[in-house]
């Protein structure tokens, strides 16, 4: 099975960037192959909403690193996504990279992944400076069901909270948890 990763924060050494490899090191233990993307070592743009991707065999006219995600995306059986917190809500870098999943849209955008896509796995990282997980829980509900409106079948949304007070690859509780959020998404 291959899994795709994708860190929607700049700092290649971030929080999220720990949670989403930890993530994908736990499905790579069981076998899955990994590859991931940050948003800090990738030329990612916005979509222009030109609708181009949407007539007959073209895919998104834009020419960046998102290509190279496409193809990978369309042999993944799982999408590991994780944002830094920003304004309460996901990282502009994460929305640019959801806004661009629009070129894998039906045509009359539904909105469905293209015909004979399978549905996709994905698990959800959030990471944010307040310790209270529970701050933004409203807004991670709407975003795992603006996923699963996708299409996407999502099976895990974890929460890194109070990256503020100590980094996350400092606490010796998140490892085990997040390696198994990635095992989980790889079948027996
Ligand atoms: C522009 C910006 C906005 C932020 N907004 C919030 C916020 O609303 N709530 C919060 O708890 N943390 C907020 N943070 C803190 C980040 O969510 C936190 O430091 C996160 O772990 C950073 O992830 P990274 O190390 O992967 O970049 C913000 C940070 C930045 C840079």
């Amino acid at each position: 099975m291959n899994i795709i990763g994708f860190i929607a924060s700049s700092r290649k050494e971030g929080n999220t960037a720990w949670a989403v490899n930890t993530i994908l090191e736990g499905a790579k233990a069981r076998g899955a192959e990994t590859q991931s993307w940050c948003y800090g070592g990738v030329d990612i743009k916005p979509c222009r909403g030109c609708s181009a991707c949407k007539k007959e065999g073209k895919g998104c006219v834009i020419h960046d690193d998102m290509q190279g995600i496409y193809a990978a995306l369309a042999d993944a059986g799982a999408v590991v996504l994780g944002s830094p917190v920003y304004m309460g809500q996901m990282s502009a870098q994460a929305k640019t990279f959801t806004d661009r999943l629009y070129a894998c849209m039906s045509p009359r955008f539904s909105p469905h992944f293209k015909e004979g896509a399978a549905k996709k796995k994905m698990v959800l990282v959030f990471t944010q400076g307040n310790p209270d997980p529970a701050l933004f829980q409203p807004y991670f509900e709407y975003t795992k069901n603006m996923f699963r409106t996708l299409e996407f079948d999502v099976t895990a949304v974890q929460v890194i909270a109070g990256t503020r007070d100590k980094r996350a690859c400092e606490r010796s509780d998140l490892r085990a948890l997040l390696n198994d959020a990635g095992s989980a998404l790889v079948p027996e």
